[in-house]
Parts: structure tokens; C-alpha cells; sequence
């Protein structure tokens, strides 16, 4: 798909079918989330697959019960690896490490709309309740549910008109 008909095409998808990614797909969004641009090239990120029907309701409830979550057949969590980073920039490391993740996740959000998947952006989650579930130390970013959107999910947003949001300076 042409990128500008791709990144158009995305939106917030809601509602999974109860299908399965396959495979070759999650290898191409892990490989593609791998390709993104990161500070130094250090990757200071992970990401975490989540399959098991259990942890997913886990999931749903440390993000304020957005029940959507679970319906997805893989849901990954997006980690920041702040000490990565720190070890060679020190404090900005911490603000590198989240933009790493986050980059990475835009990349695999945006190889899933050219696989026919859909995702949804989730911000709001409890970190501490998400570390705990993952048994890891390294802050949650962000939730990407990942499936088939079910029919008639995601709908077109208004966007901000750009004359608000632009400055040039000449
Ligand atoms: C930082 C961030 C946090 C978000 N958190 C949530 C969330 O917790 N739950 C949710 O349903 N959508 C969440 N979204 C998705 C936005 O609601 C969505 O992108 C926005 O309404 C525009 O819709 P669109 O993605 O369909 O274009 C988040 C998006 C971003 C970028």
C-alpha cells in the first residue's frame, strides 16, 4: 500500500475477530518495530508478546478495564530500557529510551494496518501493576493489541487544522 493511503487508512481498532495472527504476520511486525530509528542505535527498548487468555484479562484490568485489550488475539507491551540507555547518555537516556519505544511501536502499529491488522494505541494502564505482571523492572510504555479488526471497528477521527499547529519560520 502506498504509505500516505496506509497511514490514512490506520485507526484505533476497538473490536478484534476472533482469529489468530499468524506467525509469518507477528514475525513481519516484530521485524518491522526493529527497524525503527533509535538513539544511538541502541534499541533501548523491549518488546513483550502476549498470548495467554489470563495475563490479557490481567492486562485489561491494569488499564482501567478497557475490555478491547483482551479481545485481541496478541497484545504487546511496550518496555523502556532506561539503564540501556543511561549507561552511555546519562540522564537523557531516560528520554531517549521512552522515544525509542515509542518509535518502534509506531512502526509496528503502522505494519499492521499494511497486513490487514489492526491496533490500538493504549496509554492509559497502571505501570506498576503492568511491571508486576510482566515480572520485569523496565517501565511500560505502551499496550498494542493486535488482530483482526471485526466489522464496522475504527472509524475516522477530526484531526486539529494544521494552521493551528504549524510555525514556519522564513
Ligand atoms: C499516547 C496515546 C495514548 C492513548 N491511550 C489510549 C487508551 O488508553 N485507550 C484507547 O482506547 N485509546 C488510546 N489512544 C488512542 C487515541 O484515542 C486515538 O489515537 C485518537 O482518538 C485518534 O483516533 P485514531 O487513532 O483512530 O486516529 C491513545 C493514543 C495515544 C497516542
Amino acid at each position: 500500500m502506498h504509505f500516505f493511503d496506509l497511514i490514512k487508512k490506520r485507526r484505533s481498532i476497538r473490536s478484534f475477530k476472533k482469529l489468530g495472527v499468524e506467525d509469518e504476520k507477528l514475525e513481519r511486525l516484530i521485524n518491522a518495530a526493529n527497524l525503527a530509528p533509535s538513539a544511538g542505535n541502541l534499541q533501548a527498548y523491549e518488546m513483550v508478546a502476549v498470548t495467554n487468555e489470563q495475563l490479557k484479562e490481567d492486562l485489561v484490568e491494569s488499564a482501567f478495564g478497557q475490555k478491547f485489550i483482551a479481545e485481541a488475539p496478541v497484545v504487546f507491551v511496550f518496555l523502556q530500557d532506561i539503564k540501556r540507555s543511561r549507561d552511555r547518555y546519562g540522564d537523557r537516556g531516560d528520554f531517549y529510551s521512552f522515544q525509542d519505544a515509542i518509535i518502534a511501536n509506531t512502526y509496528l502499529q503502522l505494519a499492521a494496518v499494511e497486513l490487514n491488522l489492526g491496533t490500538c494505541w493504549v496509554g492509559a494502564f497502571d505501570e506498576e501493576r503492568v511491571k508486576e505482571l510482566l515480572g520485569t523492572e523496565k517501565r511500560p510504555v505502551i499496550i498494542t493489541p493486535v488482530g483482526y479488526p471485526a466489522k464496522g471497528a475504527g472509524h475516522e477521527t477530526r484531526r486539529r487544522e494544521v494552521d493551528d499547529m504549524v510555525k514556519f519560520f522564513d
